[in-house]
């Protein structure tokens, strides 16, 4: 493995090479500039929002930069402040207080951030959802968690089961309705209008629940990831580490909230360390992301493979006429960064693009770049400190350097997911031992860097976002032509992998494009378009083990004409 190396940027940096490596770290540290630390009031949406407000040096300064084709908005941390106050108010009124649960169901506009400080303001815990969920996906969700109380649209209302989810008391509809007969229902224009801006937050412990980000594993319905307000720990740390946020600093993380990376680095990182934070609404286009970079002077920007991806492939002239000098520091998460794209970013932009691992159930990142280390193209980076990072084998032990195996870090970060919501088994099958299995393989090299190798189960990633094979198999077989369906990730150059689906047809059904088309249609306006097969192959028959089990492995090694290994336990 004898790739370039990229040598560290040199300047000031808030973290250092020696420090990610050095030995006796304690989050006590850190825990010293919560303001909990010193009044032992613990509420995240104070820490990231009220108390910059409180601060007269502070309370004017944009926290929300907000830019839409439609609509362009500044938020001060006052302003947010007083905002998320009112929400707190609308919600306390209509009955919502500690350990609800409240999911945001939304475009990610200015109403989206007051309304997700105001849950957390009552204790409530929010789970905000993806904007492209379709009816399964959402009932999925709310009935899983039993939401109490929902905030959505006019437009998305339509896909929300209602009448299925008996949890679910009030609906929030954020824009005019004719919908609104139903007194199940509740106008925020009309609510806010009213709602005081004081409202006394609700204290609560840092073990308290702060969130839930729904995540696809490769068996099973999407698991409830459940997290405390003790992940601000880790959340503001490594804002400050690896984001290398400063005072002045704009950042833009182009994560939607409805995944994690949304709300650990899209709110919390850039909040936690009072920064300006730009929030773009729309569609993805190369140009649009440049124009937004330059527009907003933007200093920090934390993005993923699948987008730099499309920024190379648009060509470097492109990058030429727009002026981002104001760029400093570039990050990436969420797949594996290709060394192309690193080349690309230091020939067109003359950054180096730092690549940040962890996962949903992790809460923050894990294994990073920080701008005093050198980069070597292809690698996940260092562990943070505090963490350890091994890999380890089927018992819990670790392997040594070089050796592949399962990605494991040992148990008690501060943003480590406090449980599966519903599912103690499936929380206690992350563990061995002391170790938290991440599914990830990867190995480690001779300096301690970590190179990821692909996954251990079947959990698919496309453009980034994490789709199980199971939900979508299931969704698949719903449709009246299919009988059975295995599905699996066919690597793609731009989206990493391709969600491809086999399938047989039940009698009657004759094979044709239309039929096919079909087919994906209903997976993407019942599920998720990002969940749709972008390919469907029909087969005599699936792949299955004795036990029944979709042999998804077999069905990859088909599709990639590779050896196809054991099949001992493949039915007759
Ligand atoms: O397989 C790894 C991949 O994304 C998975 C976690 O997905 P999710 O929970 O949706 O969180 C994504 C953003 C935090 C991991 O198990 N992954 C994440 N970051 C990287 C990565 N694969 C390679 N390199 C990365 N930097």
């Amino acid at each position: 493995m004898d790739m370039a190396k990229v040598q560290p940027r040199s300047g000031e940096h808030n973290l250092t090479d020696i420090d990610v490596q050095r030995e006796g770290f304690d989050w006590e540290e850190i825990k010293k500039d919560f303001s909990w630390y010193h009044t032992g009031k613990v509420n995240v949406a104070y820490e990231a929002i009220d108390r910059h407000a409180e601060n007269p040096h502070k309370k004017d300064q944009v926290a929300l930069l907000y830019s839409a084709p439609n609509r362009e908005e500044s938020v001060t941390f006052e302003q947010l402040s007083k905002q998320s106050n009112q929400t707190a108010n609308i919600l306390k009124k209509y009955g919502i207080g500690k350990s609800d649960r409240v999911f945001l169901f939304m475009p990610r506009t200015p109403e989206f951030y007051a309304n997700f400080f105001g849950i957390l303001k009552v204790g409530a815990i929010a789970g905000p959802l993806f904007e492209a969920f379709m009816e399964q996906a959402v009932r999925d969700r709310l009935a899983d968690s039993e939401a109490m109380m929902l905030i959505t649209t006019p437009e998305l209302i339509h896909r929300v089961p209602v009448k299925e989810l008996p949890a679910l008391e009030k609906i929030i509809l954020i824009g005019n309705s004719t919908d609104m007969k139903d007194e199940q229902y509740i106008s925020y224009e009309e609510e806010i209008k009213e709602a005081s801006e004081a409202f006394d937050i609700e204290w609560v412990d840092r073990e308290d629940g702060m969130l839930i980000h729904y995540t696809s594993g490769s068996t099973g319905k999407p698991k409830g990831v459940y997290h405390a307000h003790n992940a601000m720990i880790q959340h503001y740390a490594t804002g400050k580490w690896v984001l290398d946020l400063k005072e002045d600093d704009t950042y833009w993380c182009t994560a939607d909230p409805g995944w994690v990376t949304g709300t650990s680095y899209g709110i919390f990182a850039p909040w936690l360390n009072g920064i300006t934070n730009v929030i773009r609404g729309g569609r993805f286009s190369p140009e649009s992301w440049y124009e937004t970079l330059e527009k907003h002077q933007v200093t920090v920007w934390y993005t993923a493979p699948t987008a730099l991806r499309k920024f190379v492939s648009a060509g470097d002239d492109i990058v030429s006429k727009y002026d981002l000098s104001n760029l400093r520091h570039l990050l990436s998460v969420g797949e594996p960064l290709n060394p192309e794209v690193i080349t690309w970013g230091l020939r067109t932009l003359n950054l180096r693009i730092h690549d940040t691992w962890w996962m949903t159930e992790t809460g923050a990142m894990l294994i990073v770049n920080v701008p005093s280390m050198e980069i070597r193209p292809g690698s996940m980076g260092k562990p943070i400190p505090g963490i350890e990072a091994a890999i380890i084998d089927h018992e819990g032990n670790k392997l040594p350097p070089n050796q592949m195996g399962n990605l494991a870090i040992k148990k008690g970060w501060p943003s480590m997911m406090r449980a599966i919501w519903n599912n103690p088994s499936k929380f206690d099958s992350y563990f061995i031992k002391d170790w938290y299995v991440s599914g990830d393989s990867a190995y480690m090299d001779e300096d301690g860097y970590f190179w990821f190798q692909g996954r251990l189960d079947d959990v698919i990633n496309t453009s980034g976002e994490r789709v199980g094979p199971f939900e979508v198999e299931s969704k698949l077989i719903e449709h009246q032509a299919v009988s059975e369906a295995g599905v699996i990730g066919k690597p793609d150059p731009e989206r990493g992998e391709i969600i491809k689906a086999f399938i047989t047809l039940n009698p009657g059904y004759e094979a044709s494009d239309e039929l096919l088309e079909a087919i994906r249609q209903f997976v993407k306006t019942s599920l998720s378009a990002h969940a749709a097969p972008r390919e469907i192959e029909i087969k005599d028959s699936i792949p299955k083990t004795r036990s029944g089990k979709i042999m998804r492995r077999l069905l990859k090694s088909w599709e990639l004409g590779l050896p196809t290994g054991d099949t001992s336990t493949l039915e007759e």
